[in-house]
């Protein structure tokens, strides 16, 4: 999980990472009011989780209470790479003498973490990685030891701070870590810490991503999720631990692996051109063990989708068999029957792999109403937007 700029400078306080003082805001006369209760020049920031805002017009300054809200003015609602910008951070305006880069994240690849550290921070740092990658320090932390001072210092030296800098720096960059460690973070990202012209250093940018994985230990964490990103139905979806995105288009779809439901997507987009556009409306992996109950729980998820015309459902029997899989299609209806839920769209089955035959039989025998059994991909994908264009 992504946070707000905002968030995630809260969480560096927390930790003992200096910020600056300020307060986020949904309207202009609150970040107009935050303005007064700071004083002097402040800078108004759009609150969106995406990089490079400063050149999107996302960061001004202003000064006094008025300017302040005429900036946040033409902030809010500002579309940023495609994020509407619903709230402004306001805080006190910096005198920047050095702007600098510091990060650490997951390093997938070498299974540990890894410290990215530059002296030439700023907006440009895109620029600067792809074409002097060498002004950029990488630094493997080892994960059993983390980052003690000396650690910080030796990767201070490597981004080539100034000198008179670094004591204070490797101070910033220890508690930095402890946030990493002690948040569960997947990145931590100070773009720019700053120089300010009282020698002192200060983060003035914040970005933190969250490992949901380590949300069961984490309870705070719950409250910095974001109301505006998830959809009803994804809500739903997510309470009943399934793996569901809301997509825009007509053709309902489950299947089992991930893997499966991309190309089902992508099945379906296709043939959907036939007629005229039809496209999938979810992406809904029920996973290797697809039982009844989880079965009724996405058919239920799907079917509460106004916008689905038909449900394609695609299963290729692996570790879970087809005829348990069918088992489960026959017992989600008579779930959703008992809930007063009859299944009143047209949903084709497309069943293939371990014990096909076997799911092929089960299904016939129950005669559902409105299932249609269609054995490839292709045919089954094509008869969904079919069904879905009421062709
Ligand atoms: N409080 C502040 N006082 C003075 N200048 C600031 C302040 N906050 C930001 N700036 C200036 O605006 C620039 C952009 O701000 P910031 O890094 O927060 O946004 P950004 O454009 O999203 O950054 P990124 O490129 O990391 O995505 C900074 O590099 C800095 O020069
Ligand atoms: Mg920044």
């Amino acid at each position: 999980m992504d946070l707000y700029e905002y968030q995630a400078r809260d969480l560096f306080a927390a930790h003992g990472v200096p910020v600056l003082p300020g307060g986020v805001a949904a309207t202009s006369a609150d970040a107009g009011a935050v303005a007064a209760k700071l004083g002097g020049k402040v800078v108004v920031k759009a609150q969106v989780k995406t990089g490079g805002r400063g050149k999107a017009g996302g960061v001004k300054l202003a000064d006094g209470p008025d300017d302040v809200a005429r900036q946040a003015e033409a902030i809010l609602g500002l579309d940023i790479k495609g994020h509407r910008t619903r709230q402004v951070l306001v805080t006190e305006a910096a005198p920047i003498a050095a702007e600098y880069y510091v990060s650490f994240l997951l390093d997938r690849a070498n299974r540990g973490f890894l410290a990215i550290a530059s002296a030439e921070g700023g907006v440009e740092i895109e620029q600067l990685a792809a074409e002097r990658p060498d002004a950029l320090a990488r630094v493997p932390i080892d994960p059993l030891t983390g980052v003690s001072e000396a650690t910080a210092t030796t990767i201070l030296r490597a981004a080539r701070f100034p000198e008179e800098v670094i004591d204070e720096a490797a101070v910033v960059l220890v508690k930095l870590w402890r946030a990493f460690v002690a948040e569960d973070a997947t990145l931590v990202e100070v773009n720019p810490l700053i120089r300010d012209s009282g020698d002192r250093i200060v983060a003035l940018d914040a970005k933190v991503t969250l490992d949901e994985n380590a949300d069961y230990r984490q309870p705070g964490h719950a409250a910095l999720a974001d109301g505006h990103a998830s959809d009803p139905l994804e809500a739903a979806a997510k309470e009943r631990d399934l793996n569901y995105v809301k997509l825009d288009g007509q053709v309902g779809v489950i299947g089992n692996g991930a893997g499966l439901v991309m190309s089902t997507l992508d099945v379906v987009a296709y043939t959907g051109e036939r007629f005229g556009g039809v496209t999938p409306a979810n992406f809904l992996d029920i996973g290797g063990g697809a039982s009844a109950e989880v079965m009724a729980a996405g058919l239920e998820v799907i079917l509460s989708d106004p916008d689905v015309r038909s449900v394609f459902v695609n299963v290729f029997g692996g570790i879970t068999a087809c005829d348990a899989v069918a088992d489960g299609i026959v017992r989600a209806f008579e779930l959703l029957a008992e809930r007063g839920e009859s299944v009143k769209r047209p949903l084709v089955v497309r069943l293939d792999g371990n014990n096909a035959d076997e799911g092929r039989k089960i299904l016939d025998e129950a005669n559902l109403p409105g299932v249609v059994r269609v054995d490839t991909m292709d045919a089954a994908a094509d008869r969904a937007a079919q069904l879905a264009a009421g062709a």
